[in-house]
């Protein structure tokens, strides 16, 4: 939409801090954002330029495991190399934060807190596979077993890698957990859930103003609404003890999706820069905000982050989501 803006406000997808930054990343969203960002600032335009690691999730648990050490020590490590790799490139964000500080816990514990006073989740009680040696609940990347598909027999509970096919847990034959090596088995659990379903309408209208969005981004989006039976609902929470605890009662032992606390982030990382006037970026209708990300990050910041912001209220939605492939470079 052309519309005039007073200020821009760009992202750049927050890095998992589990491994050094890729040469790919960089030019695929990383580079592309500080040129923008540089542009924009050469010109004397109020632009704001965020950043930081993207520290929960389930593999930078089982990197901890393999190396004997705890998240927070895996997290803190490659923090600070990305950090550092990202000055010595010369990118130019105004701030490099991260997910595991205080100030992004207690945001994303707080917009949690909203969406659910309002009435913004389903609660539903799903069957996930347990391991009763380990006493606790194995997300899909715990469980190996075999491949229905192939027959490999270390395929992973949400992939095999061998033929690309991906998997429900409960699909594999002979099921594993590679924290005890015991048979896991089916247990019933509580999680929230975002009902894309009933928000399809609303994310439609949205994206609907956006047919200028480049073509994989938008043809992506579109083929998501189309697609079946349109949107499903969305597990916000997880059984995990690594992330943003579920600040409901009920929910010990539980914790955000790490794609419901990543995208809070940006948000988080503005408060923490600008703690007086950081609303101004992200409430004020005359702020153009601006996600750059990789293509494998577009739904979640197309549909369900912009999903969690109509139902928050109060909040902006992104003007545009420029998304690249992340370069692969090969030897010849
Ligand atoms: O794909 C990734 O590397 C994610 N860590 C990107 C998160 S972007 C945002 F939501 F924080
Ligand atoms: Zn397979």
């Amino acid at each position: 939409m052309s519309t005039t803006y007073k200020r821009t406000l760009v992202t750049s997808a927050l890095p998992y801090a589990n491994g050094p930054v890729h040469i790919g990343h960089l030019a695929g969203c990383y580079l592309p954002s500080d040129i923008f960002v540089r542009y924009k600032r050469s010109k004397g335009e109020d632009v704001m330029f965020i950043c930081g690691s993207d520290e929960h999730g389930v593999p930078i648990t089982i990197k901890a495991k393999k190396e004997g050490v705890s998240p927070q020590d895996v997290v803190d490590k490659y923090h600070k190399m990305m950090g550092d790799s990202f000055k010595e490139f010369g990118i130019s964000f105004d701030i490099y934060s991260r997910t595991s500080n205080k100030i992004h816990h207690e945001t994303a514990s707080d917009f949690f807190k909203v969406l659910y006073d309002k009435g913004g989740f389903t609660e539903e009680i799903t069957e996930q596979y347990y391991d009763e040696e380990a006493k606790q609940f194995l997300a899909d990347r715990y469980i190996t077993g075999t491949c229905p598909k192939c027959a490999n027999p270390n395929a992973y509970g949400d992939q095999c890698e061998k033929c690309g096919s991906t998997l429900s847990a409960t699909e594999l034959i002979d099921p594993k957990s590679t924290l005890s090596g015991a048979k896991p088995v089916l247990k019933e659990t509580k999680n929230w859930f975002l009902p894309l379903d009933k928000l399809q309408p609303k994310i439609q209208a949205y994206l609907d103003q956006h047919k200028d969005w480049k073509t994989n981004v938008y043809g992506q989006c579109k083929s998501w609404l189309d697609s079946g039976d349109g949107l499903q609902p969305r597990a916000m929470t997880r059984d995990l003890d690594w992330g943003v605890p579920v600040p409901v009662k009920g929910a010990e032992g539980k914790v955000l999706y790490v794609w419901f606390d990543a995208p809070i982030g940006y948000i988080s990382a503005t408060k923490e820069l600008r703690p007086n006037d950081w609303e101004l970026y992200w409430k004020d209708k005359e702020t153009r905000l601006i996600h750059f990300i990789g293509k494998d990050n577009i739904v979640f910041h197309c549909i369900i982050f912009p999903a969690m912001l109509m139902e928050h209220g109060d909040f902006i939605l992104a003007d545009n989501v420029p998304a690249n492939e992340f370069f692969k470079f090969r030897r010849r």
